[in-house]
């Protein structure tokens, strides 16, 4: 059982490497579980679209905070941690650093603070091993517009913000991942999938998690 968290700017390719992940712990006949924040229960998804909307009033930097805080504890007490008990690994789609790295690093409340929270939050639960889809954000900018025009969707509330606040949030991301180096692993995120697939399993294979 391991929890793996997966982070990076919007449109970094997260989720086509879990899946990439995903697929290969089921071809080893091994339980996974993929969820993500904000989400993962039917309360945190209803937070999530509170969240992401834009409304006439946008929630302030602490009222945003509390939010994706809300939707976390109930994600670890319900799905995350009855999920590792049964020996699940865990992939989750963004988690805490992603607190540190937009409200803390983008929206400049005090660290200490969301550090406090994430961890009343998780009640101290921390992943195995967060990997950063490190990516610059004119390329994530590019992806996402590329994604639009393609979908039609729209960019929420927090893809519009500004290049400044998302170079706060990279910057952070990559200040967490080199004060932890044993907990964090830093892929370039502009490379192909087969490439990171293939360094994300030789990662997992010096760990000695996968055979
Ligand atoms: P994400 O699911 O990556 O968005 P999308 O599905 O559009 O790719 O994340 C939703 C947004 O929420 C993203 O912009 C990052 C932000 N976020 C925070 O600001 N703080 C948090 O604690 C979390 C989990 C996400």
């Amino acid at each position: 059982m391991r929890f793996v968290v997966f982070e990076g700017l919007d449109g970094s390719g997260k989720s086509s490497l879990m899946s990439t992940l995903e697929q290969e712990l089921r071809s080893k006949k091994i339980q996974v579980l993929k969820t993500r924040e904000p989400g993962g229960t039917p309360l945190g998804d209803e937070i999530r679209e509170l969240i992401l909307r834009s409304h006439g009033q946008a929630p302030t930097p602490r009222t945003e905070l509390l939010l994706y805080e809300a939707s976390r504890s109930q994600h670890v007490d319900l799905v995350i941690r009855p999920h590792l008990e049964k020996n699940f690994w865990v992939l989750c789609d963004r988690f805490t650093a992603s607190s540190i790295a937009f409200q803390a690093g983008g929206r400049e409340i005090a660290e200490e603070w969301v550090e406090k929270l994430n961890r009343f939050a998780t009640q101290d639960l921390t992943p195995d091993l967060t990997v950063l889809l490190d990516l610059s954000v004119q390329e994530s900018q590019r992806r996402r517009q590329k994604r639009e025009s393609f979908s039609g969707k729209v960019a929420d509330r927090m893809e519009s913000e500004a290049d400044h606040f998302h170079q706060k949030v990279r910057r952070s991301f990559l200040d967490q991942a080199h004060k932890n180096p044993h907990q964090w692993l830093i892929l370039d995120a502009s490379l192909e999938l087969g490439i990171l697939t293939a360094q994300l399993q030789n990662h997992l294979k010096g760990l000695q998690w996968l055979p």
